[in-house]
């Protein structure tokens, strides 16, 4: 059994909404590292390895198990979570989860960019025949409306398919194979909120119903967590990942936060070398 682990560097952002909301420079206002980019399709299977070129540890720690990546909250203020160092800009994401149970506590897959777009698959604890699908634009936190909600039986004790379709005219969220929301490029404040900036991809678990939080976050939650019954566990077995864009990486062209102002910056290939660099090698020896 491998770990990946990092120091809790990112405490701070356990009191926002989903624990994994936070960006490192905002390209709204801020001129921003480039994203690299995935630029292709491929599974990542955690019941395998833990791939750490395409994923890091960014709270606490996540077991590689024969299970799959399991992300476990065994004492207070626990919450593992790890992101992809690529970026997809549109794409499909695949992940095959068992979501952990629990009052207070939440397991979730998001997918985040820079500028805080955001499409999230979120499990609350307290039902284990649901998952919540949500998603932001530009970090707009002000409506709390956007949530859908969607039975599965057994999420606690079963592995299901939860996939997210997304190109910039429509969002859609697939539960083994049945599709159960579609979001319409002009119905998220005609566009402006609708997720188009290029994402990576967080997975984590998350103690909403610590007794620290906001009260409405642990009602939210289900109430508050009772450590006492730890371990609570959310298990990925495997996440499938195919950009729709191919590149090296992706740049934001101004501070819109619109798709269209993102850059595909491709791989440049290096002309060979001309013949007489060769011919001099050879003159020289
Ligand atoms: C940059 O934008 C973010 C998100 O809108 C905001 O929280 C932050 O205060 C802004 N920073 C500056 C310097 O304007
Ligand atoms: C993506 O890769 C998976 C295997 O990792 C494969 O099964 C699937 O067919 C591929 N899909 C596309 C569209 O290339
Ligand atoms: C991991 O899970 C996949 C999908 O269920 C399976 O095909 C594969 O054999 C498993 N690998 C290991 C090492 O258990
Ligand atoms: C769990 O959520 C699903 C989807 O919203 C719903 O159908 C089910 O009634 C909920 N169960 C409980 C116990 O709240
Ligand atoms: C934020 O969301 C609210 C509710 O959907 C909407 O009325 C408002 O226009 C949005 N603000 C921005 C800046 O997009
Ligand atoms: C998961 O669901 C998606 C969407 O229906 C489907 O394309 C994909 O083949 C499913 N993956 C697995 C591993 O069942």
């Amino acid at each position: 059994m491998s770990i990946l682990s990092l120091l809790g560097l990112f405490l701070a952002i356990i009191a926002s909404v989903t624990a994994q909301t936070w960006t490192d420079c905002n390209p709204l206002n801020a001129t921003c590292p480039a994203n690299p980019a995935l630029g292709t399709n491929h599974t990542w299977f955690f019941n395998n390895t833990i791939d750490n070129n395409a994923w890091r540890a960014t709270n606490g720690q996540v077991d590689q198990t024969d299970k799959g990546a399991q992300f476990a909250i065994v004492k207070k203020m626990d919450s593992p979570t790890m992101q992809s160092n690529f970026y997809i800009f549109f794409g499909i994401v695949e992940s095959i989860v068992k979501m952990a149970p629990g009052p207070g506590v939440v397991s979730s897959v998001v997918l985040q960019s820079d500028d805080l777009d955001e499409i999230d698959w979120e499990w609350v604890g307290y039902n284990t025949s649901g998952v919540q699908s949500n998603y932001y634009g530009k970090g707009n936190h002000t409506s709390y409306d956007r949530a859908g909600y969607h039975y599965v039986p057994n999420a606690d004790k079963e592995f299901h398919n939860y996939t997210t379709y997304w190109t910039h005219e429509k969002l859609e969220w697939w539960i083994d194979g049945d599709r159960v929301r579609t979001l319409h490029y002009e119905d998220a404040v005609g566009g402006k909120n609708f997720p188009q900036t290029p994402c990576n991809v967080r997975v984590g678990i998350w103690p909403a119903g610590d007794p620290s939080q906001e009260p409405g976050t642990i009602e939210w939650a289900g109430g508050e967590v009772n450590y006492h019954d730890s371990p609570y566990v959310m298990t990925v077995q495997s996440i499938r990942v195919q950009d729709f864009s191919s590149g090296k990486e992706y740049v934001y062209g101004d501070h819109s936060g619109d798709w269209q102002s993102i850059k595909v910056v491709e791989y440049v290939a290096l002309p060979p070398p001309p013949l007489f660099f060769f011919s001099y090698l050879l003159n020289t020896r």
